[in-house]
């Protein structure tokens, strides 16, 4: 006799985040391709290719936090992820895991995490920007991955991440099936380039607990 209890084997992963935590330290950002078990990706991307357009909502719209850096710079459409389904599920629990093995192993204190699949449709882009600003805000980590299976390099939709604020070259990142991209949320100017097809992700930010007498986190 036993229980029988669904365990997400976060053993597999181990080689993927040294690997992250080692890029991190050592150049601020880290860039994985087949980061996740392909079972989950397929159906992160199963259910973010059916959510219908009830479901997404202009970025930058909705969330305090969100209106003044992005409402003007970005025309893709988000829909947070909540958990409320076994994929999502599935995901936070990858992401919990890898919050624990970056602390453990950098000792960066990262407290929680929010994400959400982003679409792109066809031209929609997002200008370079930063997910935080030093000193302001608690965003410390950010990640995205990437659910777009037979993405070519002709179909644009690169994320280019720059070294600096005076990088105007930058490295560009194909949005590739499975990719995972993390780089350090206050350090690193990125954008999103348009594409020619629809574009799938989840964008997620590793933050910092900054509860104080006035502000209890994480902020809903
Ligand atoms: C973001 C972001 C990058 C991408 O949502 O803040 O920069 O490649 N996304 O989707
Ligand atoms: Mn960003």
């Amino acid at each position: 006799m036993g229980i029988e209890v669904a365990v997400f084997d976060t053993s597999l992963s181990e080689p993927i985040f040294e690997q992250i935590a080692c890029d991190l330290k050592h150049q601020g950002y880290s860039i994985q391709p087949n980061a996740v078990d392909p079972v989950l990706a397929q159906s992160l991307w199963r259910e973010v290719s059916a959510l219908s357009d009830d479901w997404f909502h202009r970025a930058g719209i909705g969330r305090a936090n969100d209106y003044q850096l992005n409402r003007f710079n970005r025309t893709d459409s988000v829909c947070w992820i909540e958990g409320s389904s076994d994929p999502c599920r599935e995901w936070l629990q990858y992401t919990e895991s890898l919050r624990r093995f970056l602390n453990r192993s950098l000792f960066l204190g990262l407290f929680s995490y929010e994400s959400h699949y982003a679409r792109y449709l066809p031209g929609q882009y997002y200008k370079r920007h930063l997910d935080a600003f030093q000193g302001q805000a608690n965003r410390l980590v950010s990640t995205v991955l990437y659910l777009n299976p037979g993405w070519l390099p002709d179909d644009g939709g690169e994320l280019v991440i720059y070294e600096s604020e005076i990088d105007q070259t930058g490295v560009r990142v194909t949005p590739s099936f499975g990719t995972l991209v993390s780089f350090l949320s206050e350090e690193f100017p990125h954008e999103v380039l348009p594409a020619k097809r629809t574009r799938f992700s989840i964008a997620g930010w590793y933050r910092l607990n900054q509860s104080s007498t006035e502000r209890v986190d994480p902020p809903l």
